[in-house]
């Protein structure tokens, strides 16, 4: 069930390519954590002067890409700093892509706040199929199957049974560009009084799985990369929740908003009177 799938065209099943993805995320965390250990700094910029990047991050992209090209030669992989690592999509005639962001919450990562994770997806013919979310500091670890729920410790998630969103707490991001984070700055600061409170945890994957878990209520996000969303967002459908941009566009860079049922309608309304997708 590796290269043979290719080849006869049959689709790995996701709970078998779920496997090869804890594999690969865990030995990826181990490095993350012992690199943290042995001390960071940041190489470069990117976006803007603070979106950094640390050795740590392409070291790590650099490891997990070479543990799936070993467990699966013919498939893409996307990764955060390397970008599609095989230049063309789906080069090898796989029906399946890899997501990878190696460092989610670099800020984090840089400054030693033990919140930072590996966030592995894997696609088959262009849907998330299978997910997980490593939390490379403390180890907690969120998984999702398409269809076959999403789970943590052994535990099936369930979300929030909230449905007052003036109770709801509501973690969210910023951008790195300073136009865009003012504009972001401008809705928290129209939503706020209509929910109980804002989180602002600094790692949009680990964010939808507190949401999956229903340690946070509801997310939402503007300008999210593919990686930042793609397991921690099938985890958080997994566990229940609906994941989409405005208008049901779908989730993306425009807008990620994950909410339970109850919450996401009025969520969705506040965000889109306050144009949260728009600005910069
Ligand atoms: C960032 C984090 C952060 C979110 C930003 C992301 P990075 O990813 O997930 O929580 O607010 O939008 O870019 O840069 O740490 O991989």
């Amino acid at each position: 069930m590796r290269e043979g799938d290719v080849m006869d065209g049959t689709t790995p099943a996701p709970e078998e390519l779920l496997k090869i993805a804890v594999e690969v995320a865990r030995e990826a965390a181990e490095t993350a954590y012992r690199m943290r250990a042995e001390g960071v700094s940041a190489v470069a910029t990117k976006s803007t002067v603070t979106d950094v990047v640390t050795a740590a991050d392409r070291a790590v992209e650099r490891q997990a890409v070479a543990a799936l090209r070993a467990a699966r030669p013919a498939d893409a992989v996307l990764g955060e700093e390397y970008g599609d690592a095989d230049g063309a999509g789906l080069a090898g005639g796989s029906r399946v892509r890899w997501i990878l962001d190696p460092i989610d919450g670099t800020v984090n990562y840089l400054y030693g706040l033990p919140h930072y994770a590996v966030s592995l997806a894997v696609e088959v013919d262009g849907e998330v199929v299978a997910g997980v979310v490593r939390n490379a500091a403390t180890g907690d670890e969120w998984t999702a199957v398409r269809g076959g729920g999403a789970h943590r410790a052994g535990r099936r998630l369930g979300g929030s049974t909230e449905t007052d969103l003036g109770q709801a707490l509501v973690a969210t991001g910023f951008g790195y560009d300073p136009a865009r984070r003012a504009h972001q700055a401008g809705v928290v600061h129209r939503l706020i009084p209509y929910v109980r409170d804002i989180r602002r945890f600094g790692v949009a994957s680990i964010d939808l799985c507190l949401a999956a878990e229903g340690m946070v209520d509801a997310y939402y996000e503007k300008g999210l990369n593919l990686w930042d969303h793609a397991a921690g967002g099938l985890v958080a459908v997994e566990a229940g929740l609906r994941v989409d941009g405005l208008a049901g566009t779908g989730p993306g860079p425009d807008l990620v908003i994950a909410a339970p049922p109850a919450l996401f309608g009025p969520l969705h309304e506040h965000l889109a009177r306050l144009d949260a997708a728009g600005g910069p």
